[in-house]
């Protein structure tokens, strides 16, 4: 018998077919039984009329738990009333493992038990949905850089200083010394565009997070590019024009999963270059406009970047930070030195930051002033500073979390559910 995934069902029209996956939800009328059928492709129904099966099949049918592992074989019938499009008439039904007790029932379960059972949770409809749309994502952003002609140069995870600031460091024993988790692979990629002009990276990052909130994971995946001989402006423009594609791929490619999470696309279907480009100066003004009593120098909160996007139906893009609550890294701006030549890109929907980017310092006798400024190690950044003596460009580039676009695209109510296992704080397990 052929074996064929549920998203092929359709080379098999009055065909029979056999299914290998898991039994995922079922039902019975007396006369008919009502397997749903998962394979990590999709879920097809499968019925059994009692008075054409013999009564062994018809048993069996209904006494198979939830999740037990099945392959099941059946004549394929096109059926519009069904969710996929297809139905299978059962003939054969071998059970592989027979499973007993699965936790996560169709009834509704707290957040910390399905965290939990993560490991199981993501066979569930709308995590599955979910990561799928992260797959992607991800895949969309690859092709987007090797389009654009972008070197995939991948930053190391043990580094030996901080990029991002002292406090959300992860510490390991690195044999007599110590090293510390990637906090950004931002610095490796400056280091990149000078060989190669465009480059990027893509992978895990890591911060000590106190925060328990909706947007934070102390392990993300981040992708960040870096472009020589750029500035600000360049890239702002570039970052509206690759998030517009992200949000466009996914639109068109995973329709489905889309349609499972019942995720509003009105808004993302709105999003195409150009976005709208605020100053922290005017960002500020709309909080205070807002209600909100805000002070000049700080850094804008989850409720401040939701009342800054709700005034725009697009991607925000707020440039020029108070330099001092920015990192060392970042190039004053040269008509205001208490600015910095930075962007946060804020997403609609109340979902806040989702890129920090901006123009690097060039200059090397100012990044030494900058490095001793924020009380970081200089022999750290020998290295660093190579890069500001032997052909020092302007250079920018910004860094995308991805979870936090998932969540965007899924309408999800926190980062955890993008990324298949979530490290938070009080949370490594699974
Ligand atoms: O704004 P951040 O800290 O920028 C950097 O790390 C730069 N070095 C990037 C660069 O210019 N190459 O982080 C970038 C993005 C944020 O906008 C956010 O989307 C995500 O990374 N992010 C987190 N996502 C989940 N959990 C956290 N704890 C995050 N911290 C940052
Ligand atoms: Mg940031």
């Amino acid at each position: 018998m052929a074996k064929t995934y549920i998203n092929e069902l359709s080379k098999f029209v009055d065909k029979e077919a056999t299914i290998t996956g898991w039994l995922y939800n079922k039902r019975s009328s007396g006369k008919m039984q009502f397997l749903q059928l998962r394979d990590g492709t999709g879920i097809v129904q499968a019925v059994l009329f009692k008075g054409d099966a013999d009564e062994e099949l018809f048993k069996l049918c209904g006494a198979i738990p939830q999740e037990s592992s099945i392959k099941v074989t059946g004549s394929v019938r096109a059926d519009t009333r069904s969710p996929g499009g297809y139905e299978l008439s059962i003939l054969k039904i071998e059970v592989v493992q027979e499973a007993h007790d699965y936790p996560i029932t169709p009834q509704s379960h707290g957040a910390d038990f399905l965290l939990t059972n993560r490991h199981l949770w993501i066979r569930s409809k709308k995590q599955h949905a979910t990561l799928r749309i992260r797959d992607e994502v991800i895949k969309s952003i690859r092709d987007y850089f090797y389009d654009k002609d972008f070197t995939l140069v991948d930053a190391p995870i043990f580094t030996p200083a901080a990029c991002e600031g002292t406090t959300t460091l992860f510490e390991v024993d690195y044999f007599d010394d110590k090293a510390y988790l990637t906090q950004s692979g931002q610095l490796y990629m400056e280091a990149a565009c000078m060989a190669f002009g465009k480059a990027y990276c893509f992978g895990p990052t890591f911060r000590a997070e106190k925060s328990k909130t909706k947007r934070h994971l102390t392990e993300f995946w981040m992708v960040e590019p870096e472009i020589a001989y750029a500035d600000l402006n360049d890239v702002m423009g570039l970052s509206e024009d690759f998030v517009s594609y992200i949000v466009q791929r996914v639109l068109k490619n995973r329709k489905d999963e889309i349609a499972v999470l019942e995720r509003d696309t009105k808004i993302l279907q709105n999003v195409t270059p150009p976005f709208p480009r605020v100053s922290y100066d005017e960002a500020v003004d709309m909080l205070k406009k807002g209600g909100i009593d805000f002070k000049w120098g700080g850094d804008f909160g989850a409720p401040d970047e939701t009342l800054i996007s709700g005034n725009f139906d697009k991607p925000v893009i707020v440039h020029r930070f108070p330099a001092q609550i920015k990192a060392f890294y970042m190039k004053n701006d040269p008509e205001n030195n208490d600015l910095a030549l930075c962007v946060d890109m804020l997403a609609p929907e109340g979902v806040g930051e989702i890129i920090g980017g901006g123009q690097r310092e060039d200059d090397l006798e100012i990044l030494q002033k900058k490095i001793a400024d924020h009380g970081l190690p200089d022999e750290a950044f020998g290295w660093y500073l190579d890069l500001r003596k032997y052909g020092s460009v302007p250079h920018a580039g910004f860094g995308l979390g991805i979870e936090r676009m998932v969540s965007w695209l899924c309408g999800s109510s926190h980062v955890r559910e993008t990324i298949p296992f979530p490290r938070m704080l009080y949370r490594i397990y699974p």
